[in-house]
């Protein structure tokens, strides 16, 4: 068992209880925390809240400009309402991704972990929803409050990272235009995109 890495330490359901006392008090993180705990309650409350506005902006600019002109508007509007969530909430939120389009989406070794954890639960097929995790980990000795949700793949989302038969060429060529490095294509209907990361200091 690896004990740096304190999601790892909670497989102790066939563990007796001193086992367990021993597993945790063996962990250098604390670990996830409880579901129900008010600062999880929080963050989650601001990670279910963006996506659904991020989605009703695109929708409208999809309808206004089709989806070539949306590629710009998710451009420049994603990233400012993650930005404006994080200047109303007092967390840092953002998006990341395993297979990034924003240069600036890309995971640190935490969230890494956790986006491939979230994989490997929708490959066995735990519903979206309930792919969250809540921990508090020590950065520099300091505890820092993180939380992931993930985001599926709905049809609306393979206009612009679905399979290539899936994405118009004019929205392709923009795609390119804006984001050369591009690797957040080639999703299916229940993928995971990748996650609303949120994080805060603890005290
Ligand atoms: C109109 C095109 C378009 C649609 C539709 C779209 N996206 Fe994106 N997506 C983008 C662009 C452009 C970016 C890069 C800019 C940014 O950071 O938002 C992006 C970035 C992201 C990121 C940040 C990580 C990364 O790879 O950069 C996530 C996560 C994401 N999209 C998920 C989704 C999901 C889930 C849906 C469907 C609900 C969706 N997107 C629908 C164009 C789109």
């Amino acid at each position: 068992m690896r004990t740096t890495d304190g999601s790892r330490c909670l497989p102790v359901r066939r563990l007796s209880l001193a086992a367990c006392v021993a597993v945790l008090a063996a962990c250098t993180t604390a670990p996830p925390a409880s579901p129900d705990m008010a600062w999880v309650a929080q963050a989650r409350s601001v990670a279910t809240a963006v996506p659904p506005k991020l989605v009703s902006v695109l929708q409208e600019e999809i309808a206004r400009s089709g989806h070539e002109g949306a590629v710009q508007a998710c451009s420049d509007k994603a990233p400012a309402m993650a930005r404006e969530a994080s200047a109303a909430s007092g967390w840092n939120v953002k998006r990341v991704s395993l297979r990034n389009r924003n240069p600036q989406a890309v995971p640190d070794a935490w969230e890494r972990a956790v986006l491939e954890d979230f994989d490997r639960r929708a490959a066995a097929r735990v519903p979206p929803a309930q792919l969250e995790r809540a921990e508090v980990v020590f950065e520099n000795g300091k505890p820092i409050q993180r939380y992931m949700r993930a985001l599926p793949v709905v049809e609306l989302c393979t206009n612009c990272h679905g399979t290539p038969d899936r994405i118009a060429p004019a929205v392709a060529a923009r795609i390119k235009t804006l984001y050369p490095q591009d690797r957040g294509t080639g999703y299916g209907l229940g993928d995971i995109r990748g996650a609303i990361t949120l994080r805060r200091p603890a005290s």
